[in-house]
């Protein structure tokens, strides 16, 4: 479903800034695997991320999404197999449209059938029947601006957006890092709900451990710009914060910098 092989990316290449991001990634995922990211600021996850998307190419490595090379097709070629959530709930919905236009953009956008855009009746319906899914609500508020939402409404909005079209890969950022605990326990649940129901492919960045355990079914861990860790199936759901920790010192041989971790 998706492969990453050999990815590499230095940035600022022969300066002093110079940063490998990503060192020899290889990453195999089978359709419907949910994969939990984990790892310390720096770590390169992000930038795995954005080569997953195409917002930036990799120096050496392919990146091949159900037996298609996709590592030198611009970002928005990409769109139709991809979706992705934010950190920041201001990042994937564009405030000054209502609701309706906002989805109607991320379908026309994610759909080869849909390219006219326009909200016709069936598709009020489409997009009511989606919205109730989130049980906030927004089923009622269509035409409500997107820049009146809180920041718990406009999350949820982002990832319905981001999943409805069944994208072949879902990419979630730290996507409930900004949110107050019960808000980021609702999208937590939403993701879980949204995912299922359709078995994406997934691949989710928290620094919260118990979040990275809770949710997926295959887990990994960064750190300077490798995957260090990687926990199948089986052994994921009997794992716990204390394992990882353990597991982290073995590999590294220095003590996990936890405090966001833990916080998270
Ligand atoms: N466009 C860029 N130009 C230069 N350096 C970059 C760029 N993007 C990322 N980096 C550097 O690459 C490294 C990996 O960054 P990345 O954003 O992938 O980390 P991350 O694991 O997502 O961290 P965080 O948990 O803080 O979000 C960092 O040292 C970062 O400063
Ligand atoms: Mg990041």
């Amino acid at each position: 479903m998706l492969k990453l092989d050999g990815i590499n990316k230095i940035f600022n290449e022969g300066t002093p800034d110079e940063k490998n991001a990503l060192d020899n990634i290889n990453l195999h995922l089978a359709a419907g695997d949910f994969v939990t990211i984990i790892g310390s600021n720096g770590a390169g996850k992000s930038t795995m991320m954005n080569m997953i998307s195409g917002a930036l190419t990799p120096d050496f490595g392919s990146i091949v999404i159900d037996g298609n090379d996709l590592t030198r097709l611009p970002e928005h070629k990409r769109a139709l197999h991809i979706g992705r959530v934010f950190q920041d709930p201001m990042a994937g919905t564009a405030p000054s449209m209502t609701i309706e236009e906002n989805l109607a953009i991320a379908y026309s956008r994610n759909t080869k059938r849909g390219l006219r855009g326009g909200v016709d009746k069936k598709r009020r319906e489409f997009f009511k029947q989606s919205l109730e899914k989130l049980h906030l609500n927004l089923e009622n508020r269509l035409t409500a601006k997107v820049g009146l939402l809180s920041g718990g409404e406009r999350q949820a909005l982002s990832l319905l957006m981001a999943t409805f079209t069944k994208p072949a890969i879902l990419l979630l950022d730290e996507h409930t890092a900004a949110l107050d605990p019960s808000r980021a326990e609702l999208i937590t649940k939403l993701t879980k709900e949204l995912v299922e129901e359709s078995n994406l492919t997934t691949l989710m960045v928290t620094h919260n451990m118990q979040q990275a355990l809770d949710l997926g079914n295959r887990l990994i861990m960064m750190d300077k710009g490798q995957i260090i860790l990687e926990v199948g199936a089986e052994r994921k759901s009997a794992l716990t914060i204390p394992d990882l920790m353990t597991e982290f010192e073995h590999i590294r041989g220095e003590k996990m910098n936890s405090d966001r971790a833990l916080l998270g």
